[in-house]
């Protein structure tokens, strides 16, 4: 079972849609997944058209330790892909955990009692490093980067590697970077162009050869609640998202 964050301070760059329809294209490759909503704002929840049962558990309740991770769980329309949902409740986690001992390892210790369970848990996380992102990345394995190709992305980049970097030295040794992921390209722009060069340059080949393009689609998705490879599979953001599992896929297996 590998963990991996989805992750990146800058908000609207595409986390949420990166980690669900990742998760789909994985789940039918029968790879069993789970997507752990991490984001009070509880957007991959809604967008997989999940409403919550009152007293559905949520990832606030396993980080607070509240249930165990395995009732938390609820199933999609899609086989073989589970989510654990969010709930705006997580917004006070951070006040909560505060003077816990151990208040980075939370998250870690609850996930451990998922024993294999699934093949890949995706954590989607809220866009800023708070206490409840630093729960995730303490508990991932890597850290897979959704990139939108804009004015100042590579200093927010920068700064993403050092926070990664500062919980390595601290908290989890093992964390390293999966790839980073440009989200939302336009080829018509040249910015977007001279950023993709930078970040190739700098980053190299962590940096995914398939990129996202902007697509009408993809936005509209979320709101009939489906993964854009279950509301479109033919538009060029769903073949975009099945290239990227595949590439994905490739890379671990090189690993
Ligand atoms: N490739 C794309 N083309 C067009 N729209 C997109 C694309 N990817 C994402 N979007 C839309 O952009 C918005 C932000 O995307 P998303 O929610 O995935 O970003 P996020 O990084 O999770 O945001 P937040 O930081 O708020 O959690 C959403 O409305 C989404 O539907
Ligand atoms: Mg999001």
């Amino acid at each position: 079972m590998k963990i991996i964050s989805v992750a990146n301070r800058k908000g609207g760059v595409g986390k949420t849609t990166t980690a669900i329809n990742i998760a789909t294209a994985l789940s039918a490759i029968e790879k069993k997944v789970l997507v752990i909503d991490f984001d009070p704002q509880g957007n991959a929840t809604t967008s997989l058209g999940i409403t919550k049962a009152k007293n559905q558990p949520s990832s606030y309740d396993v980080l607070i330790g509240r249930c165990g991770a395995e009732r938390a769980v609820i199933g999609t329309d899609i086989p073989r892909f589970d989510v654990i949902p969010s709930s705006p409740d997580l917004a006070a986690a951070e006040i909560e955990l505060v003077d816990l001992h151990n208040r980075e390892f939370v998250l870690k210790s609850a996930l451990s009692r998922l024993n294999d369970v699934y093949d890949y848990v995706l954590i989607d996380c809220p866009p800023s490093l708070n206490l409840i992102t630093i729960n995730a990345l303490v508990s991932s394995k890597s850290v897979l980067v959704p990139l939108q190709c804009e004015f100042l992305a590579l200093e927010g980049l920068a700064d993403l590697m050092k926070n990664i970097n500062a919980i390595k030295r601290n908290f989890n040794s093992e964390l390293c970077l999966q790839g980073i992921v440009l989200t939302m390209f336009s080829r018509q722009n040249n910015l977007s162009k001279m950023i993709e060069a930078d970040v190739r340059k700098y980053f190299g080949d962590k940096v995914y050869e398939t990129v996202i393009p902007r697509c009408v689609r993809i936005a509209e998705a979320p709101s009939f609640g489906k993964p854009i490879l279950l509301y479109d599979f033919k538009c060029s953001g769903a073949q975009a998202y099945v290239q990227l599992a595949k590439e994905f896929l490739k890379r671990e297996k090189e690993l």
